[in-house]
């Protein structure tokens, strides 16, 4: 059994996979975090720019930036909105500035842009469309700290030692259909931190003893049943926006 645990964990890998995890390896790769998220924590100082400084994808600032998700994927692309690019005035001003934005369209896949766009969103908390009941849920998901362990925007990929997996799995990836296949399975979940289904599979038992992190279970005391009604309506969107 030992034998086949890289492969099994390369698999799962492979189908946890959705643009919002993806982007985020790619950010890092790409070395967006070095002008972005910097190590001192402070956003770097970038004289003769708009603002003054690189912003930060966390900040609530992007607005100051960017309209929506669009403008967001331009700025990936092309460096800077097109708004901005076709404005003559602006265009001088980016000449001057200290640092620039790179346009990453010149060397990324048209699908590398997107992948980078919907996790510099999901970063700053920017989802076109999120509205009702499943705006509700994401708010619940950040407070209770579901997504500090399932990933941004539930992407999964955080790391769990000796997991079956390795990683925390999310709520956006195929694994999710496996390990979530009702509303009723949801609720067991969140309510008991554990699945019937899934104790009685030795695989799943034996890895569940040893797994550093295990998933809480949250009593009506602390998630209502509308506030699992909520969470459950954005992972439903969730799910519904993700087609790759
Ligand atoms: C050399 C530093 C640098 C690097 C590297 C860099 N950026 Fe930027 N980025 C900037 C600057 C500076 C701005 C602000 C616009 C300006 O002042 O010209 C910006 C703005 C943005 C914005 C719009 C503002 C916001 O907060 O939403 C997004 C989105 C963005 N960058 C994403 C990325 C992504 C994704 C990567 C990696 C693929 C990346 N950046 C790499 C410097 C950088
Ligand atoms: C301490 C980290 C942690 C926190 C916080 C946490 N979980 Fe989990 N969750 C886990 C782990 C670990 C698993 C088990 C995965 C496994 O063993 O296969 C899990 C499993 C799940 C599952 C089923 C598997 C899947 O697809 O992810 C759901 C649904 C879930 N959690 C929802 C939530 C919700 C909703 C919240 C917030 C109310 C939450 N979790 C908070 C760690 C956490």
């Amino acid at each position: 059994m030992i034998a086949a645990v890289p492969l099994g964990r390369a698999l799962l890998w492979h189908w946890e996979s959705n643009p919002v995890l993806r982007g985020r390896l790619l950010a890092r790769e790409q070395g967006c975090f070095n002008c972005h998220l910097p190590d001192g924590g402070k956003e770097i100082p970038n004289p003769g720019s708009r603002w003054g400084s690189v912003p930060k994808f966390q900040a609530g600032n992007w607005r100051m930036y960017a309209e929506d998700c669009r403008e967001v994927r331009e700025f990936i692309r092309y460096g800077a909105p097109r708004a901005w690019l076709d404005d003559p005035k602006v265009r001088d001003r980016l000449k001057k500035q200290r640092l620039r934005m790179p346009a990453y369209g010149k060397t990324l896949s048209d699908e590398e842009i997107e992948d980078l766009t919907a996790f510099a969103c999901a970063k700053e908390g920017v989802f076109d469309g999120l509205e009702g009941l499943a705006a509700q849920g994401l708010q619940i998901a950040r407070k209770q700290g579901c997504t500090s362990c399932h990933g941004l925007a539930g992407a999964g990929g955080r790391p769990n030692p000796d997991s079956i997996a390795g990683f925390i799995p999310g709520f956006a990836g195929k694994n999710f259909q496996d390990l979530v296949t009702s509303r009723a399975e949801f609720e067991e979940w969140v309510r008991t931190g554990s699945l019937k289904r899934l104790e009685s599979n030795p695989v799943a038992a034996f890895f569940w003893e040893r797994q550093r992190l295990s998933m809480p279970a949250y009593g009506p005391a602390v998630l209502t049943p509308e506030d699992l009604d909520k969470l459950w309506a954005w992972i439903t969107w969730m799910r519904q926006d993700k087609k790759r």
